[in-house]
């Protein structure tokens, strides 16, 4: 039997199948590399029972909201309770869960009035356990690695994807390896992969050459490959459309905007849009539109030079170190989500990644730097008048503000573009800085510095 068979025990028979994206070929199980044993492309998890007995949706939407009730740990978690469009586990204890997922959805007034859209949300993802919207596919593919009786996991990361993997993995007594390019991630990053006991290893390369050592040591050596190009961690993911809709009542809002790395969050929160139209959960489906950074753009370029048809890698380079990927993974899937939901893709600058921080953060909010490509690719996209100003948006904020504390700092004592052809540009930020004041402990200077604040 395949350590990733749907039959493997623990796993309920039949639940689901891997689908190849590319030819389509079914199997009941996957290959270390999580590719297709046909033609080499990725894989997809479907449910075959859904075309036989299709659920019926006013029964899903009223059991998920039973659930919450519930003082189960699996009910609790945001992910699990949505289990009826997950894999299925034979029993409930088997989830390795951290109560993910059950974020936030926040009304942004603020950046509203900045962009001139009244109904704009915030997704906030960042509320996850670990501080990112990794949660939510981790304790899923976390679970089927050890039911396939694994004991080490590994991915290469940016950082987010090793903090989470090591907790879930700490969490279900398996060890963790993580290979993150030297010096390119955030410390608070790190320092989280550190405390979770994972073996971390910092490659003197960037992410893209940390994903491939990775898919040839997974052929290699018996680890399990939790990087997104393993399907079961987008199954997870699919879980932040649902519990986004289900937080609108299952009013599908006119645009869903997410920041593109390696691809595989758009490509999740496309399938479950696809899904719940499919499965008669929604009426219409939002658009979806992916945002990169100008140094990071691969798949703008792909779609804008080559029509979606080839990938175009790039050498990425951005201080939004969360996406500072040149050689998306699940590109594939991403360009057949835009497709299918309209969306469009974007890409923005360094200064205006920095801009559209400082502003959800001055809301009481924050998020990590590429968190903020959402809220700079609307403005592009009202610009161009993809967005109306009358529709509704919802920006995905992905990471927690305390994921890069480095950038904010910097952002705020001003010396965030010291040195670098953004400097003179960046000037025109000075009104949103908030430095740290110095000075002598002494009532008089705090007065003082209170009355001059008052005026500005
Ligand atoms: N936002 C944050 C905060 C991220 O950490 C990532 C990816 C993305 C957006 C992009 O999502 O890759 O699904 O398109 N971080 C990965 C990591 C690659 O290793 O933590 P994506």
């Amino acid at each position: 039997m395949s350590p990733f068979s749907t039959s493997a025990p623990g796993v309920r028979q039949a639940a689901f199948r891997f689908r190849c994206i590319a030819c389509g070929t079914l199997n009941d199980s996957a290959s270390q590399d999580f590719r297709c044993a046909n033609c080499g492309d990725l894989l997809e998890i479907t449910y075959p029972r859904w075309k036989e007995a299709s659920p019926d949706p006013a029964k899903l939407k009223s059991t998920w909201r039973n659930r919450r009730l519930s003082s189960e740990p699996i009910d609790q978690s945001g992910v699990w309770r949505f289990r009826d469009l997950l894999p299925a586990l034979e029993s409930d204890e088997q989830a390795i869960t951290l109560g993910e997922g059950n974020t936030p959805l926040y009304e942004l007034p603020q950046c509203a009035r900045i962009t001139g859209v009244p109904r704009l949300f915030a997704k906030h993802q960042g509320l996850n356990p670990t501080g990112s919207f990794k949660d939510a596919g981790m304790t899923v593919a976390a679970t089927f690695a050890r039911l396939a009786g694994f004991r080490w996991v590994a991915c290469a990361s940016t950082g987010n994807t090793s903090a989470s993997m090591a907790a879930y993995a700490a969490r279900g007594g398996m060890r963790s390896l993580v290979l993150v390019p030297d010096g390119k991630i955030s410390w608070s990053k790190l320092s989280q992969a550190l405390d979770y006991g994972a073996v971390t290893c910092q490659l003197r390369t960037d992410f893209d050459g940390c994903l491939r050592l990775l898919q040839q040591l997974v052929l290699r050596a018996p680890v399990y490959q939790l990087n997104s190009i393993n399907p079961f961690r987008l199954e997870g993911q699919k879980t932040l459309a649902l519990e986004l809709l289900e937080q609108l009542d299952w009013q599908p809002p006119d645009h869903i905007i997410v920041p593109g790395g390696n691809l595989g969050n758009s490509s999740a929160i496309g399938k479950a849009l696809g899904e719940m139209h499919g499965l008669g959960l929604i009426s219409r489906l939002p658009k979806l539109s992916v945002i990169q950074a100008e140094g990071a753009n691969a798949l703008v370029r792909t779609l804008r030079e080559a029509g979606g048809q080839r990938l175009i890698s790039v050498q990425a380079e951005t201080r939004a170190t969360a996406v500072r990927i040149g050689n998306p993974a699940s590109w594939k899937k991403a360009v057949k989500v835009l497709e299918a939901t309209s969306g469009a893709c974007e890409q923005v600058t360094e200064i205006e990644i920095a801009q559209a921080k400082a502003e959800i953060g001055a809301e009481g909010i924050g998020c990590e730097p590429a968190s903020a490509v959402t809220l700079a690719g609307l403005k592009k996209l009202l610009k161009q008048g993809f967005v109306k100003p009358e529709e509704s948006v919802i920006l995905v904020l992905t990471g927690n503000l305390l994921k890069d504390p480095d950038f904010t700092l910097g952002f705020h004592r001003g010396d965030l573009f010291r040195g670098t052809p953004d400097e003179s540009a960046s000037a025109r930020l000075d009104p949103l800085r908030r430095p740290p004041i110095v000075l002598d402990a002494t009532l008089d200077a705090v007065i003082r510095t209170l009355e001059q604040a008052e005026k500005s």
